[in-house]
């Protein structure tokens, strides 16, 4: 049990959940006691800052021995909080959304590279939306454009559907359920996909926080963790998805950028670049279309 009286400051009630977390075996991060207070309390970080003698009382107490104790039993913040940051836009979270990841920016920018002009009227095409981060990113850098979120979960689009209201967007996008392309006919000049990619023998060895709280559609990429890959890369030249001029923009584990290109190449895409995360790994494969020269569609076994 955590100890948080109503008589603590501020100040102090956030010193000691910084201490209950470092006891913990949790990966708890630096900023997660601070968090949890601002929530638990409903401050600001200046409020803090201003008034942090002040006693957080009752209901605060009781509102942040919950969060510490939901936190020490391996619960993301981002979870506890029910919202998070991405592309410096809020997004809410439910159980069947993935927490968006600082790499996966690496992907916006990776796609928002390829469009020099930015108020052109884009088809953007965003697979397996989730909370709709992505997609709602580039619809707020693009103003012109209009996107589509595909996810097979029907959760996870009701989320992304309240986030593009509460990111302005929602009248520019319209999410759909559907298996990535299956559903999908007409064609698109930005094509970004962060699928599940982690190969299924390694889950469950991943930490708590993304084992037991991230849902296993959102991380299971089969075998290899290549199995959305193939089925996205089939499908976008089976379908003709991507316009002349288009691209693709796919998030990869740090080990897979090689395998990645591979499956690629074999679709017939060209121009095949890989883009690093913030800490040096290989974080995004982007692609354009190669001309077919004989209408034999390959595929990807
Ligand atoms: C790694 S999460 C990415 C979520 C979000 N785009 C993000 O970057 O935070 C992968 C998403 O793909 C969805 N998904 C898994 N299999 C799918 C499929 N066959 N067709 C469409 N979406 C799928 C999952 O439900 C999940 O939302």
């Amino acid at each position: 049990m955590t100890d948080f009286g109503p008589d603590l400051t501020r100040k102090a009630a956030l010193a000691l959940a910084g201490r209950r977390l470092a006891e913990a075996p949790v990966d708890a991060g630096p900023g997660d006691a601070r968090f949890l207070l601002l929530h638990a309390l409903g401050l600001s970080q200046t409020q803090l800052l201003l008034d942090g003698g002040r006693p957080i009382g009752d209901a605060g107490a009781s509102r942040l021995s919950g969060m510490i104790e939901r936190r020490l039993a391996g619960e993301p913040v981002a979870r506890i909080i029910g919202v998070w940051e991405f592309w410096g836009l809020p997004f809410a979270l439910s159980p069947d959304t993935l927490v968006p990841r600082p790499d996966t920016e690496t992907l916006v920018e990776a796609a928002l590279a390829r469009c020099p002009e930015r108020t052109r009227p884009l088809r953007i095409l965003d697979l397996g939306t989730g909370s709709g981060c992505i997609l709602i990113a580039l619809l707020t850098e693009c103003p012109a454009a209009f996107g589509v979120g595909i996810d097979r979960s029907h959760r996870a689009l009701v989320t992304a559907s309240a986030n593009a209201c509460a990111n302005a967007v929602a009248e520019r996008c319209a999410f759909a359920a559907a298996s990535w392309c299956d559903a999908l006919a007409g064609s698109f000049d930005l094509v970004v996909a962060n699928p599940p990619y982690i190969a299924t023998g390694v889950i469950a060895g991943l930490s708590i926080e993304v084992r037991c709280h991230d849902p296993l559609l959102a991380l299971d990429g089969g075998e290899d963790g290549l199995d959305a890959y193939r089925g996205i890369l089939t499908a976008m030249t089976r379908q003709g998805i991507l316009a002349p001029g288009g691209s693709l923009h796919l998030e990869i584990g740090y080990d897979q950028a090689g395998a990645v290109s591979e499956l690629a190449g074999a679709c017939g895409f060209q121009e095949i670049t890989v883009r690093v995360d913030l800490a040096g790994n290989d974080r995004v494969v982007s692609l354009a279309m190669a001309r077919m020269q004989s209408g034999r569609v390959p595929e990807v076994d």
